[in-house]
């Protein structure tokens, strides 16, 4: 695992957005894994940035996103699909025929469950895979206890996870949907790089037991320590629960 300590949240996110950047620009027709989330909107303004400044196009790269709420058109401002659009799609020149975001309102989940498994497979993996982490330790939307050998699924979101969601829905941690899609964490594992980002305080006790607990699916985030090409970005205050022998790793090669 390497890990990289910056000193600031928009440092973090400046960084994680540079290291998407270097795998178009490395692979121009890349499959990224993408996700969503208050962290992650800082590294979509910071790629979108490094797309106007150093002309890096988008356009032969293929996406997929980790996870949608259940019940969420693509046209409701609160679902992924449209966090995807505002906060990267609309300002960059990715091609809309390669966004993948799962669909929250097909008639049959599981067969759209399959078909995103099957697509990932088709486009022959996810070269990196962008990673949050929540406050019950989900990566996507595996909840506890999320086995390391699922796959795309319909899940039960965690009372948790609805309330640390309840923003984008008035604040009322009911109106959150009580159900997602969400890739599952084999199929994360697949990832041939994966790139877990997490900024701010409040992250500090779930990110060290996640890269110094018990490897377990009670927080499917410490499952990234199994994957042989891992890279976590913290800032400092995300870091702060941290032993100094994993903050030694930080910054090292
Ligand atoms: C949601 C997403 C996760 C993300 C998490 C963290 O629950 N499904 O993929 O990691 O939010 O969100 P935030 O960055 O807002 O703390």
């Amino acid at each position: 695992m390497k890990l990289i300590i910056t000193p600031d949240a928009a440092s973090a996110t400046h960084v994680a957005a540079h290291l998407l950047a270097d795998t178009i620009r490395q692979r121009p027709d890349a499959v990224l894994g993408l996700a969503t989330g208050r962290t992650m909107e800082g590294v979509y303004a910071a790629l979108a940035d490094i797309h106007r400044a150093e002309a890096l196009s988008f356009s032969g790269i293929a996406s997929f996103n980790l996870d949608e709420y259940v019940g969420l058109p693509p046209s409701d401002p609160r679902s992924y699909r449209h966090y995807m659009q505002t906060h990267l799609f609309d300002h960059v020149d990715a091609n809309e025929r390669h966004i993948h975001v799962p669909n929250g309102v097909a008639a049959d989940l599981k067969t759209e469950c399959a078909a995103y498994e099957a697509a990932i497979r088709t486009h022959g993996g996810i070269s990196l895979q962008l990673l949050g982490i929540g406050d019950t330790g989900h990566i996507g939307f595996n909840e506890p206890p999320s086995p390391f050998d699922t796959r795309t699924r319909v899940v039960e979101l965690d009372a948790a996870t609805r309330q640390q969601n309840a923003e984008m829905f008035g604040g009322d941690p009911e109106a959150v949907p009580s159900e997602a899609i969400t890739m599952g964490v084999g199929t994360i594992l697949d990832a041939k790089r994966l790139l877990m980002v997490a900024t701010g305080p409040a992250k500090a006790d779930i990110v060290a037991a996640a890269l110094e607990g018990p490897i377990t699916p009670d927080v499917s985030a410490s499952a990234i320590r199994l994957h042989g090409d891992v890279v976590v970005v913290l800032d400092e205050a995300s870091a702060g629960a941290l032993s100094p022998e994993t903050r030694a790793l930080a910054n090292a090669g």
